[in-house]
Protein backbone atom coordinates (compact mmCIF):
# COMPACT_ATOMS: atom_id res chain seq x y z
CA UNK A 1 0.00 0.00 0.00
CA UNK A 2 1.29 3.62 -1.24
CA UNK A 3 1.79 6.16 2.21
CA UNK A 4 -0.47 9.06 1.92
CA UNK A 5 0.86 12.10 -0.01
CA UNK A 6 0.56 14.71 2.29
CA UNK A 7 1.00 17.77 -0.21
CA UNK A 8 -1.96 19.44 -2.02
CA UNK A 9 -0.71 19.72 -5.35
CA UNK A 10 -2.07 22.86 -7.12
CA UNK A 11 -4.19 21.51 -9.42
CA UNK A 12 -5.64 19.28 -6.65
CA UNK A 13 -6.05 22.91 -4.24
CA UNK A 14 -8.08 24.56 -7.85
CA UNK A 15 -10.23 21.23 -7.84
CA UNK A 16 -11.31 22.50 -4.45
CA UNK A 17 -11.16 25.98 -4.74
CA UNK A 18 -13.97 25.34 -7.31
CA UNK A 19 -15.87 23.34 -5.70
CA UNK A 20 -16.58 25.80 -2.66
CA UNK A 21 -17.10 28.35 -5.36
CA UNK A 22 -19.66 26.47 -7.02
CA UNK A 23 -21.08 24.83 -3.98
CA UNK A 24 -21.26 27.55 -1.39
CA UNK A 25 -19.98 31.12 -3.14
CA UNK A 26 -17.03 30.67 -0.95
CA UNK A 27 -13.77 32.15 -2.78
CA UNK A 28 -10.81 30.29 -1.54
CA UNK A 29 -7.26 32.66 -2.55
CA UNK A 30 -4.38 30.74 -3.24
CA UNK A 31 -3.47 32.66 0.38
CA UNK A 32 -5.57 29.33 1.67
CA UNK A 33 -3.48 26.91 -0.12
CA UNK A 34 -2.05 25.69 3.88
CA UNK A 35 -5.39 26.07 5.47
CA UNK A 36 -7.11 23.47 2.96
CA UNK A 37 -4.53 21.14 3.04
CA UNK A 38 -4.47 21.19 6.78
CA UNK A 39 -7.90 20.80 7.23
CA UNK A 40 -8.69 18.68 4.52
CA UNK A 41 -5.24 15.99 5.83
CA UNK A 42 -7.39 14.59 8.72
CA UNK A 43 -10.54 13.39 6.45
CA UNK A 44 -7.69 11.69 4.14
CA UNK A 45 -6.31 9.95 7.08
CA UNK A 46 -9.80 8.80 8.40
CA UNK A 47 -10.53 7.78 5.13
CA UNK A 48 -7.00 5.57 4.94
CA UNK A 49 -6.96 7.51 1.02
CA UNK A 50 -3.53 8.07 -0.73
CA UNK A 51 -3.84 11.75 -2.02
CA UNK A 52 -5.86 15.20 -2.66
CA UNK A 53 -7.08 14.12 -5.51
CA UNK A 54 -8.53 10.24 -4.53
CA UNK A 55 -10.30 12.12 -1.79
CA UNK A 56 -11.46 14.89 -4.48
CA UNK A 57 -13.11 11.44 -6.77
CA UNK A 58 -13.98 9.82 -3.62
CA UNK A 59 -16.27 13.11 -2.20
CA UNK A 60 -17.68 13.37 -5.70
CA UNK A 61 -19.27 9.98 -5.70
CA UNK A 62 -23.23 10.47 -5.30
CA UNK A 63 -22.92 7.52 -2.99
CA UNK A 64 -20.55 9.48 -0.69
CA UNK A 65 -22.72 12.42 0.20
CA UNK A 66 -22.04 12.66 3.80
CA UNK A 67 -18.54 13.21 2.81
CA UNK A 68 -19.67 15.67 0.43
CA UNK A 69 -20.55 17.65 3.47
CA UNK A 70 -17.62 16.74 5.75
CA UNK A 71 -15.43 18.91 3.28
CA UNK A 72 -17.42 22.08 2.97
CA UNK A 73 -17.51 21.25 7.26
CA UNK A 74 -13.83 21.61 6.82
CA UNK A 75 -13.38 24.71 4.64
CA UNK A 76 -15.56 26.72 6.33
CA UNK A 77 -14.33 29.31 9.01
CA UNK A 78 -16.55 29.46 12.01
CA UNK A 79 -15.39 31.99 14.73
CA UNK A 80 -17.98 33.44 16.48
CA UNK A 81 -18.56 34.32 20.59
CA UNK A 82 -21.77 35.86 22.21
CA UNK A 83 -22.35 39.64 22.09
CA UNK A 84 -19.78 40.04 19.02
CA UNK A 85 -19.71 43.85 18.08
CA UNK A 86 -20.96 45.76 21.06
CA UNK A 87 -22.23 49.04 18.98
CA UNK A 88 -24.60 46.25 17.07
CA UNK A 89 -26.17 45.56 20.28
CA UNK A 90 -26.88 48.68 21.61
CA UNK A 91 -27.99 49.80 18.60
CA UNK A 92 -30.62 46.98 19.01
CA UNK A 93 -31.78 47.73 22.39
CA UNK A 94 -31.57 51.62 22.08
CA UNK A 95 -33.24 52.09 19.21
CA UNK A 96 -34.87 49.15 17.43
CA UNK A 97 -36.64 47.50 20.09
CA UNK A 98 -38.07 50.42 21.22
CA UNK A 99 -39.45 51.86 17.88
CA UNK A 100 -40.96 48.11 17.62
CA UNK A 101 -42.54 48.22 20.95
CA UNK A 102 -44.02 51.87 20.56
CA UNK A 103 -45.33 50.51 16.96
CA UNK A 104 -46.74 46.95 18.85
CA UNK A 105 -49.90 45.69 18.11
CA UNK A 106 -51.27 42.96 19.40
CA UNK A 107 -50.31 39.31 17.69
CA UNK A 108 -47.08 40.69 16.59
CA UNK A 109 -43.92 38.99 16.38
CA UNK A 110 -40.50 40.36 16.42
CA UNK A 111 -38.92 38.02 13.87
CA UNK A 112 -34.77 37.91 13.34
CA UNK A 113 -32.79 35.58 11.52
CA UNK A 114 -29.06 34.51 11.99
CA UNK A 115 -28.10 34.06 8.55
CA UNK A 116 -25.10 32.51 9.26
CA UNK A 117 -24.90 31.49 12.74
CA UNK A 118 -22.27 29.04 13.57
CA UNK A 119 -22.12 27.23 16.60
CA UNK A 120 -24.83 29.21 17.71
CA UNK A 121 -23.50 32.23 20.05
CA UNK A 122 -24.78 34.49 17.60
CA UNK A 123 -28.77 33.51 17.88
CA UNK A 124 -28.47 32.99 21.36
CA UNK A 125 -27.44 36.46 21.87
CA UNK A 126 -30.25 37.90 20.18
CA UNK A 127 -32.12 35.35 21.54
CA UNK A 128 -31.22 36.46 25.28
CA UNK A 129 -31.59 40.35 24.85
CA UNK A 130 -35.06 39.95 22.88
CA UNK A 131 -36.25 37.92 25.86
CA UNK A 132 -35.38 40.46 28.18
CA UNK A 133 -36.35 43.07 26.25
CA UNK A 134 -39.59 41.94 24.69
CA UNK A 135 -40.33 38.43 25.89
CA UNK A 136 -39.74 37.98 29.25
CA UNK A 137 -42.49 35.99 31.11
CA UNK A 138 -45.25 37.26 28.76
CA UNK A 139 -47.86 34.58 27.39
CA UNK A 140 -47.98 34.29 23.94
CA UNK A 141 -44.65 34.05 21.58
CA UNK A 142 -43.71 38.00 20.91
CA UNK A 143 -40.10 36.64 19.59
CA UNK A 144 -38.91 34.44 16.89
CA UNK A 145 -35.15 33.65 16.25
CA UNK A 146 -34.51 31.48 12.73
CA UNK A 147 -30.37 30.56 12.93
CA UNK A 148 -29.07 29.12 9.71
CA UNK A 149 -25.69 28.07 8.55
CA UNK A 150 -24.23 25.93 5.90
CA UNK A 151 -22.46 23.61 7.76
CA UNK A 152 -23.64 20.66 9.66
CA UNK A 153 -21.49 20.49 12.34
CA UNK A 154 -22.07 23.77 13.88
CA UNK A 155 -25.86 23.36 13.55
CA UNK A 156 -25.66 20.28 15.23
CA UNK A 157 -23.33 22.09 18.00
CA UNK A 158 -25.59 25.23 18.56
CA UNK A 159 -28.21 22.57 19.04
CA UNK A 160 -26.74 21.40 22.04
CA UNK A 161 -26.30 24.73 23.60
CA UNK A 162 -23.30 24.39 25.20
CA UNK A 163 -20.01 26.94 25.59
CA UNK A 164 -16.66 27.11 26.88
CA UNK A 165 -14.22 30.32 28.02
CA UNK A 166 -13.81 31.91 24.74
CA UNK A 167 -17.36 31.93 23.81
CA UNK A 168 -18.68 33.29 26.77
CA UNK A 169 -15.31 36.24 27.06
CA UNK A 170 -18.13 39.26 26.89
CA UNK A 171 -21.08 37.65 29.03
CA UNK A 172 -21.85 40.01 32.29
CA UNK A 173 -21.90 38.13 34.92
CA UNK A 174 -25.59 38.55 35.63
CA UNK A 175 -26.08 37.33 32.24
CA UNK A 176 -24.21 33.87 32.86
CA UNK A 177 -26.75 33.63 35.80
CA UNK A 178 -30.24 34.17 34.60
CA UNK A 179 -29.34 32.48 31.33
CA UNK A 180 -27.70 29.44 31.77
CA UNK A 181 -26.78 26.60 33.63
CA UNK A 182 -23.83 24.73 34.72
CA UNK A 183 -23.31 22.06 32.07
CA UNK A 184 -21.91 18.58 32.98
CA UNK A 185 -18.62 19.28 31.39
CA UNK A 186 -16.51 21.58 33.87
CA UNK A 187 -15.96 25.32 33.06
CA UNK A 188 -19.30 25.00 30.70
CA UNK A 189 -22.15 25.93 30.80
CA UNK A 190 -25.91 25.29 28.92
CA UNK A 191 -28.50 27.44 27.59
CA UNK A 192 -31.41 27.20 29.54
CA UNK A 193 -34.56 26.37 27.74
CA UNK A 194 -36.32 29.40 27.45
CA UNK A 195 -34.35 30.65 25.10
CA UNK A 196 -33.45 27.90 23.23
CA UNK A 197 -37.27 27.84 22.82
CA UNK A 198 -37.38 30.84 20.90
CA UNK A 199 -34.41 29.97 18.42
CA UNK A 200 -35.18 27.55 15.06
CA UNK A 201 -31.52 26.07 13.58
CA UNK A 202 -31.97 24.62 10.38
CA UNK A 203 -29.02 23.76 7.43
CA UNK A 204 -29.09 27.03 4.70
CA UNK A 205 -26.75 27.49 2.19
CA UNK A 206 -27.33 31.66 1.38
CA UNK A 207 -26.40 31.13 -2.06
CA UNK A 208 -30.44 29.67 -2.36
CA UNK A 209 -33.54 31.54 -1.63
CA UNK A 210 -34.86 30.80 2.08
CA UNK A 211 -38.59 30.79 1.56
CA UNK A 212 -41.96 32.00 3.22
CA UNK A 213 -40.31 34.20 5.74
CA UNK A 214 -40.25 38.09 6.99
CA UNK A 215 -37.80 39.46 8.96
CA UNK A 216 -37.53 42.45 10.99
CA UNK A 217 -33.37 42.22 11.27
CA UNK A 218 -31.07 40.34 10.03
CA UNK A 219 -27.78 39.23 11.22
CA UNK A 220 -25.17 38.68 8.25
CA UNK A 221 -21.88 38.81 10.11
CA UNK A 222 -18.63 37.42 9.19
CA UNK A 223 -19.70 35.64 6.32
CA UNK A 224 -19.63 37.93 3.33
CA UNK A 225 -15.75 38.52 3.81
CA UNK A 226 -15.62 34.82 2.20
CA UNK A 227 -17.61 35.71 -0.63
CA UNK A 228 -16.57 37.38 -4.45
CA UNK A 229 -19.05 40.06 -6.29
CA UNK A 230 -20.99 37.91 -7.31
CA UNK A 231 -21.71 35.37 -4.70
CA UNK A 232 -22.16 38.54 -2.17
CA UNK A 233 -25.08 39.73 -4.85
CA UNK A 234 -26.76 36.42 -5.34
CA UNK A 235 -26.82 36.60 -1.08
CA UNK A 236 -27.64 40.45 -0.97
CA UNK A 237 -30.77 39.28 -3.34
CA UNK A 238 -31.74 36.49 -1.05
CA UNK A 239 -31.87 38.50 1.74
CA UNK A 240 -33.12 41.81 0.62
CA UNK A 241 -36.58 39.65 0.17
CA UNK A 242 -36.85 38.25 3.01
CA UNK A 243 -36.18 41.44 5.06
CA UNK A 244 -39.81 43.69 6.11
CA UNK A 245 -39.34 47.36 4.32
CA UNK A 246 -38.05 49.67 7.27
CA UNK A 247 -36.12 46.05 8.21
CA UNK A 248 -32.59 46.17 9.77
CA UNK A 249 -29.70 44.50 8.19
CA UNK A 250 -26.79 43.89 10.54
CA UNK A 251 -23.05 43.38 8.30
CA UNK A 252 -19.54 42.16 10.36
CA UNK A 253 -17.27 44.38 10.82
CA UNK A 254 -15.16 44.50 7.42
CA UNK A 255 -18.63 44.00 5.42
CA UNK A 256 -20.08 46.92 2.91
CA UNK A 257 -23.16 46.20 1.17
CA UNK A 258 -22.04 47.36 -2.63
CA UNK A 259 -24.66 45.57 -4.70
CA UNK A 260 -28.62 46.70 -4.29
CA UNK A 261 -27.05 49.69 -1.76
CA UNK A 262 -30.06 51.67 -3.71
CA UNK A 263 -32.72 49.32 -1.39
CA UNK A 264 -31.35 50.49 1.59
CA UNK A 265 -30.41 53.56 3.73
CA UNK A 266 -27.12 53.68 5.86
CA UNK A 267 -27.51 54.03 9.56
CA UNK A 268 -23.96 53.52 11.02
CA UNK A 269 -20.83 51.89 10.32
CA UNK A 270 -22.46 47.99 9.41
CA UNK A 271 -26.09 48.93 9.80
CA UNK A 272 -28.31 49.46 7.17
CA UNK A 273 -32.09 49.82 7.00
CA UNK A 274 -34.46 48.65 4.01
CA UNK A 275 -36.37 51.43 1.93
CA UNK A 276 -39.82 51.33 2.69
CA UNK A 277 -40.92 50.85 -0.62
CA UNK A 278 -39.13 48.08 -3.22
C1 LIG B 1 -17.06 33.47 10.83
S1 LIG B 1 -18.60 32.65 10.99
C2 LIG B 1 -19.65 34.00 11.48
C3 LIG B 1 -20.47 33.67 12.72
C4 LIG B 1 -21.33 34.81 13.25
N1 LIG B 1 -22.20 35.34 12.23
C5 LIG B 1 -20.47 35.93 13.80
O1 LIG B 1 -20.34 36.98 13.18
O2 LIG B 1 -19.92 35.75 14.90
C6 LIG B 1 -19.04 32.43 9.26
C7 LIG B 1 -20.10 31.33 9.07
O3 LIG B 1 -20.62 31.44 7.74
C8 LIG B 1 -20.96 30.13 7.30
N2 LIG B 1 -21.09 30.14 5.83
C9 LIG B 1 -20.13 30.25 4.88
N3 LIG B 1 -20.64 30.20 3.65
C10 LIG B 1 -21.98 30.04 3.80
C11 LIG B 1 -23.07 29.90 2.89
N4 LIG B 1 -22.89 29.93 1.56
N5 LIG B 1 -24.31 29.75 3.40
C12 LIG B 1 -24.51 29.73 4.74
N6 LIG B 1 -23.53 29.85 5.66
C13 LIG B 1 -22.27 30.00 5.19
C14 LIG B 1 -19.82 29.28 7.83
O4 LIG B 1 -20.15 27.92 7.90
C15 LIG B 1 -19.55 29.92 9.20
O5 LIG B 1 -20.19 29.23 10.24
Amino acid sequence: MTATDTTLRMREFKLFQDLMYSHAGIRLSEKKHSLVQNRLRKRLQTLKLNSYGEYYEFINDKRNKDEFQNCINALTTNETFFFRHKNHWDYLAETIVPEWKRDYRPGQIFRAWSAASSTGEEPYSLGILLYDLIAGDSAGKKVEVLATDINHDVIAQAKRGEYGEYSLQKLTKLCLKKYFAASATPGSFRVIDKIRHIVDFKIHNLQQPLSNSQFDIVFLRNVMIYFDEKSKHKVMENITRVLKPGGYLFLGGAETISSLHNQYSYVRPTIYRKTSHE
